[in-house]
């Protein structure tokens, strides 16, 4: 059984090279909907129903823990991954998304006014201001969507973001925040940047440097999911349409030879007259 890791592109190789920096001997399967990227500006059951068919797609290649890299598939499809698709179909199999371990990070780095960035829709939802109220009721949460950083980083726009960037964050650098966190896998792929505008005095939040020790600490914490997990350090990366941008970030930081391959994902067929997903589901 295998670790999958999914995003709404490439943004999540960032992820996953952090989480396999640390974990190195299990097996991964990377999955990136780079044909159907950017999610973040898309409805809440249109996410849903992308989000379940890479999951399914994940189970089908043998991962038994699936890591929803990407903050918007986690935001608006998990819970219902978790509560209405897992215990119909796949009860033995575990998701998991990248909300809570942002969050639990921001409250044990004694964060008290914070600024989050990330899509229209994690934006929208509020999730990070209610998980991070459900820790800490007084803590202050300030938010900026940012809908052109990920697809600019997805096309290879990054060093064109520098003046973008400073705009989105202006808002949250006046309120002098003490904390910001980067609510989207993409984001960490310009940290230095981001690092570099935010000033010395405020710690940025990234991701791909909490996600590898929150994984462990799971890990550790389901003795009976270890035990499961096959031993042989292979890494298998799908992307729903090979990029350039794709092949060569999977490159720099996974060897000319990485094992880049095709996926198609099939959305579940809901029955006439009902809004339900996985009907198709063998
Ligand atoms: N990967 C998504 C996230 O972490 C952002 C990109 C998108 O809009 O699809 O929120």
């Amino acid at each position: 059984m295998k670790i999958g890791i999914f995003d709404s592109g490439l943004g999540g190789l960032i992820t996953m090279r952090g989480i396999v920096g640390r974990l190195p001997e299990y097996d991964y399967v990377y999955l990136g909907d780079t044909k159907r990227v950017p999610y973040g500006n898309r409805s809440q059951q249109t996410i849903y129903e992308f989000t379940e068919a890479a999951v399914r797609f994940l189970f089908e290649r043998d991962c038994g823990l699936v890591i929803i890299a990407c903050n918007t598939a986690s935001t608006e499809a998990l819970r219902r991954i978790q509560q209405e698709f897992l215990p119909k179909f796949l009860a033995d199999r575990r998701v998991l998304g990248i909300i809570i371990p942002t969050v639990e990070t921001a409250i044990e780095r004694g964060s008290r006014r914070l600024g989050v960035i990330g899509t229209p829709a994690t934006v929208r939802s509020g999730v990070y201001p209610r998980e991070l109220r459900k820790l800490r009721p007084d803590i202050e949460v300030l938010q900026v969507a940012t809908p052109l950083l990920a697809p600019m980083i997805e096309n290879g726009g990054a060093k064109w973001l520098e003046p973008i960037l400073a705009d989105y964050l202006k808002p949250l650098l006046e309120k002098n925040i003490d904390t910001l966190v980067l609510g989207c896998t993409h984001y960490p792929i310009a940290k230095e940047m981001i690092r570099s505008i935010a000033g010395p005095g405020i710690q940025v939040i990234c991701q791909d440097e909490l996600a590898p020790g929150k994984l462990e600490a799971y890990i550790r914490r389901h003795p009976e999911i270890e035990a499961r997990l096959s031993k042989k350090g292979d890494k298998t990366f799908f992307a729903t349409d090979i990029t350039e941008t794709l092949r060569s970030l999977a490159a720099s930081w996974f060897g000319r030879n990485a094992d880049l391959r095709q996926a198609e994902l099939h959305l579940a067929v809901a029955a006439p007259g009902t809004k339900g997903t996985g009907e198709t589901f063998a």
